[in-house]
């Protein structure tokens, strides 16, 4: 399947879904609450930021001004439309730039946040490629896909390998960061809820419907077929893995 089929099938199975992957506010706000001695209106980036479910809970918890920044125009307008509708206009900058090249000058942000993105660039990648872009003494925190107890049986570890097989163990992921010029601060899982109540529970109410809106579309049957392929895995060896939160300092 071409990419842009692939992205159109999942602009179309998330449409007005409120997250597009896992995550949940009150894990937003725990990270938040770990960069601790922010300015009181910090400069914010929010990168892969989706439909903007954390991008409006993090407008809604600090006085900040956050820039928004997602490579797709169908999920921005919708987080448009939310930051209208809550008159968040001057706090929140929406953007369509590539992760990969972000267009900011060094040291333009306090705080750069970005949950179940990194992993599209490489966690390596982001955390190098985005170090520079952070004010010394700045944050980054990102949720990703980790590794979180030895030997996962071999199904899961066969899904992960076809279909991440660059996730790590958090501790691997710490060292990673430590050598990138970052202290880790402080991490902690994303609790099963983030995943089953946010996001799964919602994305299976839409996939029958789905279904049935691209009957005679073998892709879209694909990509149904590979969201409960997902979804089942997780529901059978969440034990093992999940995401993690990392909050970062930048270390000068
Ligand atoms: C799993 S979603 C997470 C979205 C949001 N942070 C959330 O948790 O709901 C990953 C996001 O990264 C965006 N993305 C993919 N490739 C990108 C790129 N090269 N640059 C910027 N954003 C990208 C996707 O459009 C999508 O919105």
């Amino acid at each position: 399947m071409e990419d842009e089929r692939l992205i159109e099938l999942l602009v179309e199975l998330h449409e007005g879904l409120p997250r597009l992957g896992p995550g949940n506010d009150e894990s937003t706000l725990k990270a938040l609450a770990l960069c601790e001695h922010l300015p009181a209106e910090p400069e914010i980036l929010d990168v892969g930021c989706g439909t903007g479910a954390q991008t409006l809970a993090l407008a809604a918890n600090t006085d900040g001004h956050i820039t928004a920044v997602d490579l797709i125009p169908d999920f921005l307008a919708q987080l448009d439309k939310n930051v209208v509708r809550q008159g968040l206009e001057e706090r929140i900058e929406i953007r369509e730039a590539d992760m990969n090249e972000l267009p900011f000058p060094e040291a333009s942000f306090d705080l750069i946040w970005s949950e179940g993105a990194i992993y599209i660039m490489g966690f390596d990648n982001g955390l190098t490629e985005w170090r520079p872009l952070v004010k010394p003494g700045g944050y980054l925190v990102v949720s990703e896909a980790s590794w979180f107890k030895p030997n996962p049986p071999q199904e899961v570890r066969d899904f992960w390998n076809e279909n991440y097989p660059a996730m790590r163990t958090v501790d691997e992921n710490l060292a990673a960061a430590r050598q990138r010029g970052w202290l880790p601060v402080g991490h902690f899982h994303l609790p099963k809820e983030g995943w089953v109540q946010e996001y799964y529970k919602r994305l299976g109410e839409r996939l029958p419907v789905f279904r049935q809106a691209n009957a005679a579309d073998p892709d879209a049957q694909g990509v149904a077929d590979m969201t409960e392929h997902e979804m089942s895995m997780y529901s059978r060896y969440s034990d093992f893995y999940g995401y993690e939160f990392y909050v970062f300092r930048r270390a000068d």
